[in-house]
Formats: structure tokens, C-alpha cells, sequence
């Protein structure tokens, strides 16, 4: 929660327009409450039940736990590649995304604490740090594999997850998720355009590139279906993603 809000002190201090970018180079790892207890995601409970308070419990708690990495993941874009002279709309876009994963954090902690329960009270797993670390030399890697897989998954599923709330009859939770889907086509939409930007300033085809990066730095195949229509909305179009489709570890699609 501390990390969140100064996540939001930080973007009102950026938004004045006088804060230097600065070169000091962020740490490997951000700072982490000792709870929860990290686990390998192969050693992550399924969570299938919405329909149990406990199973919403779950899902609700996994969702703080990504919202809590997305806050380290757009502060350490933000951090990360001062060196190379982007312009100050890059920061500007970064800060803006930070700020709003920090408002998604704190609506789950919110809704878990009506539910009578604490971020930190279950395992998570370290996934989507691990995505940081393998980009943490390239730049158009990281934004391959951040916004444009990890955040662009989020389109595909939370709709989803949303519909099943509010059939397990709960709406308030589903709300939280609206506003969260809303907002993550944003965040989607941001890293597509910088990496278009930045590929084509190098005469890169943006496409191709997205494909190599992919390929080289992700782990797995990109999992159908896609939600073409959030996708679209974000200004990715499918050719980007769809030759890199297959199949998960367990042989479904
Ligand atoms: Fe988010
Ligand atoms: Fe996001």
C-alpha cells in the first residue's frame, strides 16, 4: 500500500513537469513486502471456483499480485532506460500507466478486505518479474514482453473472468475489473505505439521485430483466443501476434 501511494505521490510530482530524468540505475529486483511467499508458477494452486467465497478470495489476491508486479514493471520501464535519450512523453506515458496500476492494486486490496482478506495472505508466483529481468539490456524485448504479451493476455482473460464474477453474483468485484480491462487497453495501446516508434526510428519493421523478441525472450507460445476486439481497441492488430499462436504445455489450445 506504501508502494502505492507513493507510486501516486510520484506521477503528481512528474505531472509539474520540472522533475529531471535523471540516470541512476534501478535496482535488479524492487522491494517486496516478505509476504507473499513467492513459488515457481508451475507450484500455484489452480483456481478454478468463483462460485466459493474462497475461490473468489483467490482470484482476487492473484490479481493484486500482477497489479503489485505491473507497479514494478512500469516504474522499472520508467527507470531503466534513461541512458538512451527518449523523449519525455516516454516518461510521461510510463509514469501515467505506474500511477494507474497503483489504482488497480488498491481497488483489489479494497474489495479483498471486504472480503476478509489481506494481500500477503496467500503464495504467489514470480512470473512476470522474471519477464523483467530476462529484458532488462532491450528495450523493444521488454516491451514485447510486457505490454504487448503479458498486459495483451490480460485483454484476452478479463472480460472473461469479469462475466464469471458477476454470474457467481458478484458484481462488485466484476466492477473493479471493468475499470481495470478499460484502462489496460491503454496500456496496451502506450506500448504498441512507443514500439512501433522506437523499431521504426531504427528502419525496424515493427511486426518483425515484435515476432524475434517474442520468440527470443518469452517463454512458450502465445495462448488463444485472442480478444481481437480490446486488441484492436488498443491499435494491435492481429498480424502481430497470431503466427506466434500454439499450443500450452498440456496440449490444449
Ligand atoms: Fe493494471
Ligand atoms: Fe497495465
Amino acid at each position: 500500500m506504501a508502494k502505492a501511494t507513493a507510486s501516486h505521490r510520484l506521477a503528481a510530482a512528474w505531472a509539474k513537469g520540472t522533475m529531471p530524468i535523471g540516470d541512476v540505475e534501478p535496482p535488479p529486483r524492487s522491494a517486496r513486502p516478505l509476504r507473499p511467499e513467492l513459488r515457481p508458477p508451475r507450484d500455484m494452486p489452480k483456481r478454478r471456483n468463483f462460485g466459493s467465497p474462497a475461490g473468489r478470495t483467490a482470484l482476487l489476491h492473484a490479481l493484486a499480485h500482477i497489479e503489485l508486479n505491473a507497479i514494478d514493471l512500469a516504474w522499472d520501464l520508467v527507470a531503466r532506460f534513461t541512458k538512451i535519450g527518449l523523449p519525455r512523453e516516454f516518461f510521461d506515458d510510463w509514469v501515467g500507466v505506474a500511477s494507474e496500476e497503483a489504482h488497480h492494486f488498491l481497488l483489489l486490496l479494497a474489495r479483498l478486505a471486504e472480503l476478509g482478506a489481506r494481500y500477503g495472505d496467500l503464495p504467489a508466483h514470480d512470473g512476470l518479474w522474471e519477464a523483467a529481468a530476462a529484458t532488462a539490456d532491450d528495450l523493444l524485448a521488454r516491451l514485447a514482453v510486457v505490454p504487448l504479451v503479458l498486459e495483451a493476455r490480460g485483454l484476452d482473460v478479463t472480460p472473461e473472468m469479469a462475466a464469471r464474477l458477476e454470474r457467481a453474483g458478484d458484481a462488485q468485484s466484476a466492477a473493479i475489473l471493468h475499470i481495470i480491462h478499460e484502462q489496460e487497453i491503454g496500456h496496451v495501446a502506450i506500448g504498441r505505439r512507443w514500439f512501433d516508434r522506437l523499431c521504426r526510428a531504427q528502419d525496424l519493421v515493427p511486426a518483425e521485430v515484435f515476432r524475434d523478441r517474442v520468440r527470443r525472450f518469452f517463454k512458450g507460445a502465445l495462448k488463444p483466443p485472442f480478444n481481437q476486439t480490446a486488441r484492436a481497441a488498443a491499435g494491435f492488430p492481429s498480424h502481430y501476434y497470431e503466427p506466434l499462436a500454439g499450443v500450452d504445455e498440456a496440449g490444449e489450445v
